[in-house]
């Protein structure tokens, strides 16, 4: 086989086939074949696209690259949830402990923050001494005893993903919806899922921002699911405004707490039931979705989740002290409000200004190796279609960064407010499911 013949037929919009793919990505992933073949080829993919069947074909080549979990030894169905990421997205951190409690096993494997988006592993890091890498044997020991754990991609799980994703982040080639796909599914295969459940945020803070895009990536999502035997439902939601008040890692890490504890923002708990309600369904539990919502409340309100969090925050070496007084945790040295200048219904609050926001106070980083300040970031008083009386706080802002007083100045266009009354946005948009 020929590289540059695989390279020539997707820049003419020829159909690849499987032998073609696996060739390039094993290549790739072995070093035999050069970033500047592979980085033509994803240009090529980038302009031309592929059809479901190359989709399906490039998610299993890079999924055979590594290693895959062999979980089937594990009691419950194996089941875990994977958002596209957004702005005080801290949905993951109250949904694994809590789908656990209902016997599902829920081996969930996150990522990073970067730029104005979020990332669990570093709320979890948050919390101090909380480890994100378990080796397997105790991965295998804690899913046993708590059905749950929350790591890190490790490197030998779709190792041909992370080189190939950095490629795509250096020649522009991040947006394609094939790409995407199979980034995203072939680290859930690896994970030797029953089922996956796929949050898709559209809107100023997230990935796709708009709709028909985020519905697009929903279906090539659920299609090359069916296509490598995974059942899985996708939930497109709104990422125009932040998700709960907090953001920033700790700041959301103790949102999600206080979620666990019956005492959360609205949207981020009633997202958060419905997400829940399908992995219930997935793993044939429970399925009417309100049946689902209103099993997993109870399981709030009797304290079963958050004492589940607790054993999750214990197993992987976290401060348990700082989950029942969050108090305990250093205070950022600045803490500057916001206040409304004028009466009337908040009507926008971007989540990308916000999210950039968070990475000016320190919270957040531009590039994978920046450090961050985990006590960092914003608490939001308000939400679209919240009424305002001039002179409310808005918003209040912790960071150690002088610069918080510019940013406090900057933002305040961020809450545009409207004389007329404003309906808050729909949570959830659209569901797309394979089973
Ligand atoms: N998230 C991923 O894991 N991969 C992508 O390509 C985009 C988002």
């Amino acid at each position: 086989m020929n590289v540059l013949d695989i390279i020539a037929k997707k820049r003419d919009a020829q159909k690849m086939n499987r032998e073609e793919i696996d060739y390039l990505v094993i290549g790739f992933s072995k070093g035999r074949i050069p970033d500047y073949q592979m980085a033509a080829w994803l240009m090529a993919v980038y302009l031309n696209g592929m059809d479901a069947e190359e989709t399906a074909w490039l998610t299993q080549s890079m999924l055979v690259s590594g290693d895959r979990l062999r979980l089937d030894s594990l009691p419950g169905r194996k089941i875990d949830k994977h958002s596209t990421g957004g702005v005080g997205d801290k949905v993951s951190l109250i949904l694994a402990p809590l789908v656990a409690t209902m016997g599902v096993t829920v081996p969930m494997i996150s990522g990073r923050s970067l730029g104005h988006s979020g990332g669990t592993l570093d709320k979890l890091e948050a919390i101090a001494g909380f480890s994100t890498q378990l080796s397997v044997e105790q991965l295998f020991a804690q899913l046993e005893e708590l059905g749950v754990c929350m790591i890190g991609q490790t490197e030998e799980l779709v190792p041909a993903d992370k080189k190939i994703y950095a490629l795509r982040d250096a020649t522009a080639t991040i947006g394609s919806i094939p790409l995407i796909t199979a980034s995203i599914l072939s680290k859930k295969l690896a994970e030797d899922l029953d089922g996956l459940v796929l949050d898709i945020k559209t809107g100023h803070g997230a990935f796709m921002q708009n709709r028909d895009a985020a519905t697009a990536l929903a279906h090539s999502l659920v299609t090359t699911a069916k296509a490598n035997g995974l059942n899985t439902t996708a939930i497109v939601t709104d990422m125009d405004q932040p998700l709960g008040l907090a953001i920033g890692n700790w700041l959301e890490t103790r949102e999600a707490i206080q979620t666990l504890q019956g005492e959360g923002p609205r949207d981020l708990l009633l997202v958060t039931l419905h997400l829940g309600a399908h992995m219930l369904r997935l793993a044939g539990l429970l399925p009417e979705i309100e049946a689902g919502v209103g099993v997993l409340k109870q399981k709030i309100d009797s304290g079963a989740a958050f004492d589940r969090f607790k054993r999750l925050v214990k197993a992987q070496g976290g401060d348990c002290r700082l989950l029942d007084n969050p108090g305990l945790y250093p205070q950022s040295r600045y803490e500057i409000p916001i206040f409304a200048q004028e009466s009337g219904h908040l009507a926008e609050l971007n989540a990308r200004t916000l999210g950039q926001a968070v990475v000016r106070l320190g919270g957040g980083r531009e590039f994978l190796e920046d450090a961050i300040d985990y006590k960092a970031g914003i608490v939001l008083d308000k939400k679209i279609g919240d009424r305002i009386q001039k002179g409310d706080r808005l918003a209040q802002l912790y960071s150690d960064r002088p610069s918080v007083h510019d940013v406090a100045v900057e933002l305040q266009s961020v809450f545009r407010i409207a004389s007329q009354a404003v309906e808050p946005p729909p949570l959830i948009i659209e569901e797309i499911t394979n089973h």
